[in-house]
């Protein structure tokens, strides 16, 4: 459509025919898994509403859903066609690792490819709009969402926010193949107080702007369609609410003119957030704030009307949202072609097919973290190996945002193991449930939970195969880990150790047999500092997805060499979270190991430093870093630093490391922190080869949010530091110059 005939719509479209455009509800109601009672019912949810809404979420299939839209049009007076969304998180039916581990690949790319073949997937089976990327900076670890996210930073949040908004979209989401982004949750929602889901978030604007905003606008200024508000509120007024927000800064700054929608029920909420004082008000000031889509409850659509009616809201509110979806709607193209890329056909040959797989298999592997390694990876040919745990033949080792996953089509450890056959022998043992007795309440509904006294007489009975089976083995691997719904949305936890049954499971077990390997399955940062102490090696897989016991097989066989590294900091034990790398030196600075300890920034009973810093990884061979080079000692905004250093490969492998180059801004107008990433380069090397990395340090990478909330470079002294990890010592002082 022109925007003539678009504008033409939306004259011709009845008032009741508009408001209906901003409802979303669930595709069940139009499948008829879905019907109107209780919870939805009251919330104003009609059938005329669901007759004439704009949107839904969670249709798919090809079949069904050109049969949903085609009745859809029918009754609908001038034929708009609904849009469809659902939650394409880390993939649709194939499956990758979650957003978390694909950010410690340090490779967008990586995200790129997941998200592009997501996208073909799920635009093949009628869906037009994912709710991703997931682009909240995380840094808390008891809050179950860290897995959406890609970690602590705000560049590598936003490169990765950009690389998932091309994956899916491509150049135009009217294209082949292509879907909708949906970047979220604006904004803030990853910094709940005490990392307690849904919770009141208090951040001041300096470190809003500086470090929360940068990712969601890198994903709008990649052309992200659709925005989702967040549900927290953002001093002390919900986003779903907040014209500042929205308008102001979304729309206004960030030059956004997309579709905005309520996250699930977020309208509503505004009434328990005591922030409005009913339905009525609660439409008025999301309408008030640009928010487009009302998800799930019927306050737009029951509310609006009167309000419009005796002119509490102005009718271009209502005309600019329609206008808005009505706009997406176009550029996917559905008005000359609902069906879009549905396709029954295609369906069978796309989704799941080797090509996907072997994408989620190279995702995974690179995402992997080796935390500790005393030599005792890679597995050896003709080792006698025991796999041992809850994970040794799990197939559910994908996140819990994977919608249509299917444990038959994952590919477990043991499965995978069994193409190793000849070169290894291996036996394999449960050795623990997930969850124990004292622990079922961890995930409400888990599998495991019966009765108690045969659920403790099983543990017992699994603890003692598992021993007899580890006095025979040369070496144990320790598959242990979350649930994969420990972390996700509703997850906070208080506690960030592993459960209970397992942590016993490994004191056994490395009593039995101290050639131990523990492979770590987890959604979020868990406090290891006994499994450190007790393990001779230890890999974090995350939840790695369809192929994630392939990859970890071929990891640990030595086939792959690991180079994942940390996107977010692994505590000592959670009373250090929040926990940054990046964080200020406070009047009273303290670095572990400085002997004044007291009077100082500091804990009495824990080191400051995490356990594994941001940016850490280790490799089966060993990088050393030569002295960094600077061309210049001082820049200006017209001239530039180029830094340089030789890496070399000195063990006994090829591999991959991630070179990190990090910024200190010695002093600024507002206080800076002790160093934040401004570049990273992955480079491979062989067995004594050696490259020279060289970095372009800029004016435009010291800008910063300050004083006066404006953005810039301050002149004064910087330091360089590069190297594995967040922690490298080798740095050089430069200067910034004003012309
Ligand atoms: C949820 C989540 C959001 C998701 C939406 C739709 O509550 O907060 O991330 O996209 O509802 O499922």
């Amino acid at each position: 459509m022109t925007e003539e005939q678009l504008k033409k719509l939306l004259q011709d479209m009845s008032r009741k025919e508009k408001i209906g455009q901003l409802l979303q509800v669930t595709g069940g109601f139009y499948t008829g898994e879905s019907i109107l009672t209780g919870p939805v019912r009251e919330s104003g949810i009609t059938e005329e509403g669901v007759a004439c809404a704009g949107s839904a979420i969670g249709l798919f299939g090809a079949e069904k859903y050109k049969e949903v839209q085609r009745d859809y049009m029918e009754k609908h007076p001038h034929k708009i066609p609904i849009l469809v969304m659902l939650d394409v998180i880390n993939g649709f039916k194939t499956i990758y690792p979650i957003p978390l581990a694909q950010g410690a690949a340090f490779e967008p790319k990586v995200a790129e490819d997941c998200a592009r073949m997501a996208a073909k997937e799920a635009a093949v089976s009628g869906v037009h709009v994912t709710f991703s990327p997931m682009v909240d900076l995380v840094r808390d670890a008891r809050w179950g969402r860290v897995m959406e996210s890609t970690g602590e930073d705000a560049k590598l949040n936003s490169d990765y926010a950009c690389a998932m908004v091309k994956g899916y979209q491509g150049d135009a989401v009217g294209e082949k193949d292509r879907i909708a982004a949906c970047v979220k949750h604006f904004a803030g929602y990853g910094a709940p107080i005490a990392g307690r889901e849904y919770n009141t978030v208090e951040l001041s604007e300096n470190t809003l702007r500086g470090y929360y905003f940068p990712a969601y606008e890198a994903a709008v200024k990649q052309g992200a369609e659709v925005v989702m508000t967040s549900f927290n509120t953002l001093g002390g007024i919900p986003s779903t609410g907040n014209k500042w927000l929205m308008r102001q800064v979304l729309r206004g700054e960030m030059g956004f003119d997309g579709v905005l929608i309520s996250d699930w029920a977020a309208i509503e909420e505004l009434i328990y957030h005591g922030y409005a004082e009913g339905r009525e008000d609660a439409a008025k000031k999301a309408l008030e704030a640009g928010v487009d889509i009302d998800m799930m409850t019927g306050v737009y659509i029951s509310e609006l009307e009167k309000l419009l009616d005796n002119g509490t809201v102005k009718e271009e509110l209502l005309d600019e949202a329609v206008y808005r979806i009505l706009g997406l709607k176009n550029k996917m193209g559905l008005f000359e072609n609902p069906v879009k890329d549905a396709d029954a056909e295609r369906e069978k040959e796309i989704i799941l097919c080797k090509e996907h797989r072997e994408t989620a298999r190279r995702a995974a592997e690179k995402s992997f973290v080796l935390l500790e390694n005393d030599g005792i990876l890679p597995l050896k040919k003709k080792e006698k190996i025991a796999f041992i745990g809850p994970f040794a033949e799990e197939k559910e080792i994908y996140g819990a945002w994977s919608m249509l996953a299917k444990p038959e089509d994952t590919v477990s450890v043991k499965e995978a193991a069994h193409n190793y056959a000849d070169e290894f022998s291996f036996t394999f043992a449960k050795g623990a449930p997930v969850l124990g007795v004292s622990e079922w309440e961890i995930v409400p509904g888990y599998e495991g939970a019966g009765e108690k006294e045969a659920a403790l007489a099983e543990e017992e009975r699994l603890l003692q195969e598992a021993k007899e089976l580890a006095a025979l083995a040369d070496k144990v691997v320790l598959l242990l880990g979350e649930h994969r719904r420990m972390s996700g949305e509703a997850a906070s936890r208080t506690k960030l150790k592993l459960p209970q049954v397992q942590r016993r499971l490994l004191r056994e077990i490395v009593k039995v047999n101290p050639e131990a390997v523990i492979v770590l399955f987890t959604g979020r940062p868990l406090d290891l500092s006994e499994e450190k102490e007790l393990a001779k090696a230890m890999l974090t897989v995350w939840m790695p997805g369809t192929e994630g016991g392939a990859a970890i097989m071929r990891t640990l066989t030595g086939e792959v060499n690991p180079s994942g590294k940390l996107p977010m900091s692994f505590p000592r034990c959670v009373g250090q979270e929040p926990l940054n790398y990046n964080e200020y030196f406070t009047g009273r600075p303290y670095e572990d190991g400085c002997e004044e300890r007291m009077y100082r920034s500091n804990y009495r009973d824990v080191q400051n430093s995490p356990l594994y810093p941001f940016g850490y990884g280790l490799s089966y061979t060993k990088f050393a870093y030569g002295e960094i080079e600077l061309d210049k000692d001082s820049l200006t905004e017209k001239t530039s630093i180029r830094a340089e250093i030789t890496v070399k490969n000195i063990g006994l492998y090829e591999g991959s490391e991630t070179v990190q180059l990090y910024v200190q801004d010695c002093v600024g107008s507002v206080v800076r922190p002790k160093r934040e990433l401004k570049a990273y380069e992955k480079i491979s090397l062989a067995p004594g080869e050696e490259k020279r990395v060289s970095f372009i340090i800029t004016e435009e990478m010291l800008r910063f949010c300050r004083a006066d909330l404006s953005f810039g470079s301050e002149a004064g002294r910087f330091r360089v530091f590069i190297g594995g990890d967040s922690s490298a010592k080798k740095s050089k002082e430069f200067m910034l110059e004003t012309e």
